[in-house]
């Protein structure tokens, strides 16, 4: 840990800044706050800067109207920014377009109209189903506009996935297109869409982009036209509370189905706005390229709304990172001029391994920082980012945080003073963020000690609560250590007060950076007429941090045989999408459970990962020695280890 890396001298230790910044939002949280907030205009001010009287149902900047499409557009249009780039669309083959911030508020208000028309209003959930095309920030802008809550769902999900957002999302609208471009093939979303609607509860329109003009059947008096509906006019931002519902983001735990996180209109883009300024700092001339998808949390905080709240350049693409080839990153680098590129571990490793000759084919000197989000990096893919694509120039912003957290917790912050940088440590809180590294037993954990990473302080970015499920948002994450909200992963505080985040501490899965419970593929593996039971878990990957095994039983009457490992694959590409398949399934006779019939997870991952050394009590708490010899035996013959 004392491998510290010295960043360009213009970046080095101004941390003073930092450090009055950071003891201010602490000590003076109020004032901190009523000071922050003006990063957002407000149609009525807030009365109090924060309420915790109902804790932990925190709520932030109470009574005050605000509204996150004006904030994002209505504001430029008078100004100079009217005429400047909001997006640089670059599809996955053709032309890129671009789109001005006065291009984009005129078409979100022309989309808000055509769902007014559809009689959506304010507070109604709306589905959004869309490729990486600027349809997407429109739509999500367009249901901000008129106080719907949007619900994106990440376009490599499946029908039966869709179908549960739907419902617990309660959507009666969905926004989606005819199909998507990827790597070459199409993938034909709005027959997902069908699909999906008929295993939900229905909903009462469908709106379709034209996007790769497939032929697709449509149902009269449900699905639209996007172009047929659109309707060139102004629609009045609905002024809705700090504390009314901006967005619903599902994401996955351990146990029952996903979380339906809730974002409100106040705190939420206060807190992105401002983290995005701390952490990068954009200038007016940067063009900023957020390459994640904007179906999970990091698309909707810093491809949408942060950028667009700021005014920022923003370099939107719709294909994968390594198609048609491996340059492809480094080519969109060069051509458009980027010059702050923000990515994840998993992209990193994977351009890693294609070589250097592929950045080395492009002048890669627009680039002035670099981030990273998703999983903790290793120092590897630290280094290989830092020299071959920054060229030791660009210091890199490592930002940890979460779907519930709205933006970053910590990360380095360009704005108010870079720390030496220490490959796969994330440094310093940001402003506002109190976190604590605790044992088990809820004591502090001393430095260099490994423990469970909690806050101890609100903040504006927390979500409201978990949709329809107040219980859960108070079990899930203020319970184990009551009062502190518990991130979920194992973090370390060293020497000199740095932060490493050492991984999951629950069984939730990193897939590509993308938080996969365990439980939903092993729902998924259950609903299969022929599965009995499933037990999956994942197994380390060098470029995607987890890939999925999973082990199952079958039901009587049913053979085990290659071509049925085929056919459950195949049916959960359909049923949950392309990223939630296994590598692997495997058959056994049986999977070995606990007394009181939990499976043991944690025993069949060391004997499949042959990680079996020594004392096996401690594999799982509730079994005997016996019983968990036993278990070993059951998988050992089942995977012929
Ligand atoms: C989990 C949140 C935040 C947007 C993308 C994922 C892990 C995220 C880092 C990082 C170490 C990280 C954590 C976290 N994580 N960023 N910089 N270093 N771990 O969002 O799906 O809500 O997942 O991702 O485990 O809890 P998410």
């Amino acid at each position: 840990m004392k491998d510290t890396l010295p960043v360009d001298e213009k970046y080095r230790i101004h941390m003073t800044k930092y450090f009055q910044e950071y003891e201010a939002s602490i000590k003076s949280t109020e004032n901190f706050w009523k000071e922050k907030a003006r990063i957002i205009d407000w149609f009525e001010p807030f009365s109090r800067v924060l309420d915790d009287s109902k804790k932990p149902f925190y709520r932030w900047f109470v009574n005050g109207k605000t509204n996150m499409s004006y904030n994002c557009l209505d504001r430029y249009i008078n100004n100079e920014k009217r005429n400047k780039v909001a997006y640089i669309w670059i599809p996955e083959h053709g032309e890129e377009k671009v789109i001005t911030y006065f291009g984009l508020y005129r078409r979100v208000n022309a989309l808000a109209k055509a769902l007014l028309n559809l009689g959506v209003k304010k507070g109604d959930g709306v589905t959004i189903y869309l490729p990486m095309i600027l349809e997407a920030p429109i739509a999500m802008l367009a249901c901000a506009r008129i106080g719907a809550v949007f619900n994106v769902v990440f376009s490599g999900f499946g029908e039966e996935a869709l179908a549960q957002r739907i419902d617990d999302s309660g959507s009666r609208t969905i926004i989606t297109a005819d199909g998507a471009y990827r790597k070459g093939k199409t993938v034909h979303l709005k027959k997902i869409v069908d699909a999906a609607i008929d295993l939900s509860r229905g909903v009462d329109n469908v709106i379709v982009v034209k996007n790769t003009k497939e032929n697709i059947k449509m149902e009269s008096g449900r699905d639209y036209y996007y172009d047929d509906i659109i309707e060139d006019s102004y629609v009045k931002p609905e002024e809705l509370d700090s504390s009314d519902p901006l967005f619903i983001l599902y994401t996955s735990g351990t146990t029952g189905k996903p979380k339906g996180i809730v974002h409100g209109n106040g705190g939420y883009p206060v807190w992105v706005a401002n983290t995005m300024k701390w952490a990068f700092n954009p200038g007016e001339e940067d063009r900023w390229w957020c390459a994640a998808d904007i179906g999970w949390i990091t698309g909707h905080s810093y491809i949408v709304f942060a950028p667009l709240l700021l005014g920022v350049t923003s370099i939107m693409y719709e294909g994968a990172i390594d198609y048609p080839k491996p340059d492809r990153m480094w080519e969109i680098v060069e051509r458009y001029g980027v010059n702050m590129l923000y990515t994840s571990p998993t992209a990193i490793r994977l351009l890693m391994k294609y070589g250097e000759k592929y950045p080395l084919m492009h002048d890669l000197s627009s680039l002035r920082v670099l981030g990273t989000v998703g999983e903790p990096i290793n120092p590897a893919a630290w280094h290989w980012f830092y020299e071959e694509i920054g060229k030791s120039r660009c210091p890199i912003i490592d930002t940890y945080w979460q779907t519930e957290t709205g933006g970053f917790t910590i990360a380095p912050s360009m704005a108010l003073g870079m720390p030496d940088l220490k490959p796969g440590s994330a440094t310093f809180p940001m402003p506002g963020i109190m976190p604590e590294i605790l044992r088990e037993d809820g004591t502090p954990a001393k430095s260099g000690e490994k423990g469970y990473i909690v806050l101890d302080r609100p903040w504006p970015g927390l979500m409201l609560t978990v949709n329809n499920d107040d219980k859960r948002y108070v079990d899930v994450y203020f319970s184990k250590y009551p009062g502190k909200y518990l991130m979920g992963d194992y973090a370390i505080k060293d020497e000199d007060d740095y932060y490493w985040l050492l991984g999951r501490s629950d069984e939730v899965l990193k897939v590509s950076g993308h938080r996969i419970g365990t439980i939903e593929i092993e729902d998924g593996l259950v609903s299969m007429k022929e599965v009995a039971e499933a037990a999956v878990f994942g197994k380390p990957d060098t470029v995607k941090g987890d890939t999925i095994i999973a082990f199952v039983t079958l039901k009587e009457g049913y053979e085990k045989s290659s071509e049925l490992i085929d056919s459950l694959k195949k049916r959960m590409r359909t049923e949950l999408g392309p990223i939630m398949v296994p590598e692997e399934i495997h058959i056994v006779d049986a999977l070995p459970k606990t007394r009181s019939g939990k499976i043991m997870r944690r025993v069949i991952k060391a004997v499949y990962l042959n990680q079996v050394t020594g004392d096996v009590s401690t594999l799982e708490n509730e079994a005997s020695v016996e019983e968990i010899q036993r278990a070993m035996d059951i998988i050992r013959k089942g995977t012929g280890n």
